[in-house]
């Protein structure tokens, strides 16, 4: 059995983002691991059902998809079984038994607006890109990092970009909202990371390469399998590897 294996065998992961480009492609990945139960998180009931028809989710009972709109997430997260999305709440949602946190979900608006400059950035489109890029992945963190941390294992992957290093590709895209957004979500890795120094518990933003997604567009140069290989990658980082990075290229970057 190797190392990876261990990773997977009877733990809990959280996907967010799971009915986008990379979300799905991470979704067939890993429908063959031998993880005990996936929460696969969705923006849309109707999205859910797409995706759940799509790949056959019904026949493999570990896997659940939960909906939750991170601009509204007062409106409740709720099991795509249960009745309603407000109140109904059959399944409370088990936090504390998660090990694996994909931190996936992501806002772009710019991507469709390019040449957007920072003097033109209005503060709700700032605000909604940190809403969901920041304060969602960071919504997550709260609900499974203390039980991480009771029992010594956890793996976080917080899926950034290479667009929001301070030191690199300065210039070459404006899309302003978006990478502020990016760096504020890289630095709640680094200050968690500092935080939660346990050898079994690892903390890391990653960039999954240019993807051909509805972010990325057609013209990428990566598949959305490339991506989620990627992001795989960095969830089966092993006890003592990297912690608190920005991993480019499938290695650590300059911030
Ligand atoms: N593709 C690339 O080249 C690339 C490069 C660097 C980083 N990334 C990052 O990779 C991650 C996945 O992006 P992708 O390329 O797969 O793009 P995508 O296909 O647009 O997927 C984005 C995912 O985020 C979800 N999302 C957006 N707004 C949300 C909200 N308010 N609440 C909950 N979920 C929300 C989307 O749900 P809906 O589909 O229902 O809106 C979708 O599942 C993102 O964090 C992105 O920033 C992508």
């Amino acid at each position: 059995m190797d190392a990876t294996h261990l990773i997977w065998q009877d733990r809990t992961l959280v996907l967010t983002g799971a009915a986008g480009g990379l979300g799905r492609a991470c979704l067939k990945r890993w429908q063959s691991k031998p993880f005990k139960r996936l929460y696969a998180i969705v923006r849309t009931e109707a999205s859910g059902r797409q995706l759940m028809d799509d790949l056959h989710l019904n026949s493999d009972p570990r896997i659940q998809v939960w909906v939750e709109d991170a601009l509204h997430v007062e409106h409740g997260l709720y099991h795509i079984n249960s009745t309603s999305p407000q109140g109904h709440l059959e399944d409370p949602f088990p936090f504390d038994e998660v090990g694996l946190l994909v931190n996936n979900a992501g806002l772009g608006e710019e991507f469709t607006h390019p040449s957007y400059s920072v003097l033109d950035m209005e503060e709700e489109q700032l605000y909604r890109h940190v809403q969901v890029n920041e304060e969602y992945p960071r919504l997550w963190i709260k609900r499974v990092l203390p039980s991480m941390a009771q029992c010594g294992f956890g793996r976080i992957v917080q899926v950034s970009s290479a667009l929001s290093s301070l030191s690199q590709y300065v210039g070459e895209n404006a899309v302003p909202a978006y990478r502020l957004s990016k760096m504020l979500l890289n630095g709640l890795t680094v200050l968690a990371a500092h935080e939660f120094k346990q050898p079994d518990i690892r903390i890391n933003s990653l960039c999954p390469g240019w993807c051909q997604t509805a972010m990325g567009g057609p013209d990428a140069p990566l598949t959305s399998e490339d991506g989620a290989r990627a992001i795989e990658q960095i969830l089966e980082i092993p006890k003592g590897g990297w912690h608190g990075q920005l991993i480019i290229n499938g290695h650590p970057s300059m911030f």
